[in-house]
This record gives C-alpha cells, sequence and structure tokens, in this order.
C-alpha cells in the first residue's frame, strides 16, 4: 500500500466510525501506545532502509575516493585499524561478512596485513568504538536510539547541528525519532554532501533536515544560533593538527547560547588534551549528569553509549 491508499484507506475506516464515538477514536490515534509503539517501530524500519540503501552505493569500509587523506592518517596509525559504519553494519552484519570472508578481523599486529593475529575479544564484542583499533565513522542506530531517546530532552521547536554529518545518520534519525524543528548537516565532503541529498529527497526530509557542504569554519552563524551541537569523532581524522586546532576554537567562539547542549565522542577533554589547546573547558561548558536508569540494555550497548559525553553551555 503506497501513501495515498494508506491515507484514503484510514480516511475511509474514520468515516464509517459513528460521529459519538469519532472524538474518541482521534484521541486514541494521538496518543495511545499502541500508535506510538508503531511509529517507533516503523522509525526503525525507515532508517533500515536508508541503511540499505547507503550500503548499496558505498564500499564496504563505507569511505569515498576523495578520503585519500582519511586512509592515510588511518594507515598511519600506531596499531593496526579497522574501520567499520556502525550505522551501516551492526555488531551481527560485521560477523555475518567475516563468516562470508568479506570483511576480516585479523590484523598482523606488525605490519598490518589481515593475514594472521586475530584482533581478540574486545574486538569480537565492541565494534562501534575501540580506539584506536576500531573507528566507526557514523553513530550505530542503538546509539542514535539513546540520543534522541534518552539523552536528549524534547526537541520541539529546537535547531540541532551536527559537525560533520557524512551519511546523514543523525539527521535522519532526528527527523524520525525527535521533535526538532530544525535538523542541520555540514560536512566538508562533496560526496557525502551528494548522498545525503539523495536520501534527503527520497524519503521526503526536506522540510526539516539541511545539509550544507562547507568547512564549520565558515558557517559560525549555523554554531551560534544551533541549541544542541554533535561532534562525533569529527576533526581527529579528517584534518591536520593545525586545522583541528583552528575547528575547535571556531566552535568554542560560537556555540555560546546559554543553555544550548553539546554531544561529544569523544568527550571534549580528550579532544582538547590530545591537541594540547590550553583551554578552560569549565568557563565554557558544564558536564550533564545523567540518570543512572538511562543506561539499559545489553553490556556491550551500555558500554558503546558511555562513551557519548553531554555538556550544557553555561
Ligand atoms: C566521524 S564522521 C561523523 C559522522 C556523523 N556525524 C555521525 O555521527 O554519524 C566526521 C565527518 O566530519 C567531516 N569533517 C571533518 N572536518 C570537517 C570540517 N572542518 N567541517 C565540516 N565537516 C568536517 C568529515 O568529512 C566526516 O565525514
Amino acid at each position: 500500500m503506497d501513501l495515498d491508499q494508506a491515507q484514503r484507506a484510514v480516511l475511509n475506516v474514520l468515516a464509517q466510525v459513528s460521529a459519538d464515538v469519532l472524538p474518541r477514536v482521534i484521541q486514541w490515534m494521538r496518543h495511545s501506545s499502541e500508535i506510538e509503539d508503531l511509529l517507533r517501530s516503523n522509525a526503525d524500519v525507515l532508517l533500515n532502509c536508508i541503511a540499505d540503501d547507503l550500503r548499496s552505493i558505498l564500499p564496504l569500509e563505507a569511505m569515498v575516493g576523495s578520503e585519500n587523506q582519511v586512509i592515510d592518517i588511518i594507515q598511519s596509525l600506531q596499531r593496526p585499524t579497522l574501520h567499520v559504519d556502525a550505522f551501516l553494519y551492526d555488531d551481527d552484519t560485521v560477523d555475518a561478512l567475516c563468516e562470508e570472508g568479506k570483511m576480516s578481523r585479523n590484523y598482523c599486529m606488525s605490519c598490518g596485513s589481515r593475514k594472521t593475529a586475530p584482533l581478540g575479544e574486545p574486538y569480537t564484542k565492541h565494534i562501534s568504538r575501540f580506539p584506536p583499533d576500531f573507528i566507526s565513522h557514523s553513530f550505530s542506530l542503538v546509539e542514535l536510539k539513546f540520543l534522541f531517546q534518552k539523552m536528549l530532552p524534547d526537541l520541539s521547536g529546537k535547531t540541532l547541528v551536527d559537525v560533520g554529518s557524512r551519511l546523514g545518520a543523525v539527521l535522519y534519525a532526528g527527523c524520525v525519532y525527535s521533535s526538532a524543528s530544525k535538523l542541520q548537516g555540514v560536512e566538508i565532503n562533496a560526496e557525502f554532501c551528494q548522498l545525503q541529498e539523495k536520501i534527503i529527497k527520497k524519503y521526503d526530509f526536506t522540510a526539516r533536515i539541511q545539509v550544507y557542504h562547507s568547512d564549520i569554519c565558515c558557517q559560525p552563524s549555523l554554531l551560534h544560533y544551533a541549541d544542541v551541537v554533535v561532534l562525533h569523532n569529527v576533526f581527529e581524522y579528517f584534518l591536520d593538527k593545525e586545522k583541528q586546532i583552528k575547528a575547535w576554537t571556531i566552535v568554542m567562539e560560537n556555540v555560546r547560547k546559554t543553555g544550548s547542549l553539546v554531544v561529544a565522542v569523544p568527550s571534549l577533554e580528550e579532544s582538547l588534551d590530545k591537541l594540547q589547546m590550553n583551554i578552560q573547558l569549565d568557563k565554557w561548558v558544564e558536564k550533564v549528569k545523567l540518570n543512572p536508569d538511562i543506561y539499559t540494555g545489553s553490556e556491550t550497548d551500555e558500554e558503546t553509549i558511555r562513551q557519548i559525553h553531554l555538556y550544557r553551555v553555561l
């Protein structure tokens, strides 16, 4: 059934409901947990469809030809590093691909060849982020649900900016899991911007999602007006040290709206310490203490989502 047919079918049913019952039916449609559950699981199905589309376009490592510099950076890391896009490939899919011989968890610890030593237990348990050996370029579905359904407050009327939006996973999840009015992605790589535009058009997200092909350093006003800013592994593997320092400086100078939120992976402390930036973080943001009850789910999921840090701008 397509959208048009579905809308007509629903209206047809409503037209048959007796007038005295109709208000209660409409009330039920608006507020029932059954409809809510249905919408929630529809959101998961939609995101899985998007991931399917992206998997069919991108190579297994989910990187594009214009990312030569990123590949060089990853290859120059001291320990061999495998990169998997956690939005496209969850743990089970990685296992299946390894079994089919299409992906390998095995690396020689001295030269990086995939022919010898297994990466070991932690690698098979935690695919999404196990630095420096496992890098994910996108949030996984589990992380996105946690972010929008548990970590962030109600985003009605709010604007979220994803700095380095890549495949657009944060933006699509924000569209289906939150009431944010604007979801803005800024992505320096043109190929990823085109990919995001394709998905936005196909899934009719144009009213709420905008993607800017730009360096974040050229978009200070987006940062200025944002209520939520997402910074997920954003600069480290993509820019040289000098450019990273410049980008962080622009972020800190422009994310200034009191009460606005910053979502960071890794923590701001870790990112800035690595760059030896002499910053007084506590003059800019405070860490938001989260209710421990929100960390439910499997041990692996908990370990992954605990790496997502939330800050409030002072
Ligand atoms: C690890 S990905 C984050 C993906 C996405 N935000 C998510 O969480 O699923 C980081 C992205 O930031 C982009 N990027 C790096 N430096 C940037 C800059 N200065 N301005 C805009 N985008 C940048 C990279 O091209 C890359 O696609």
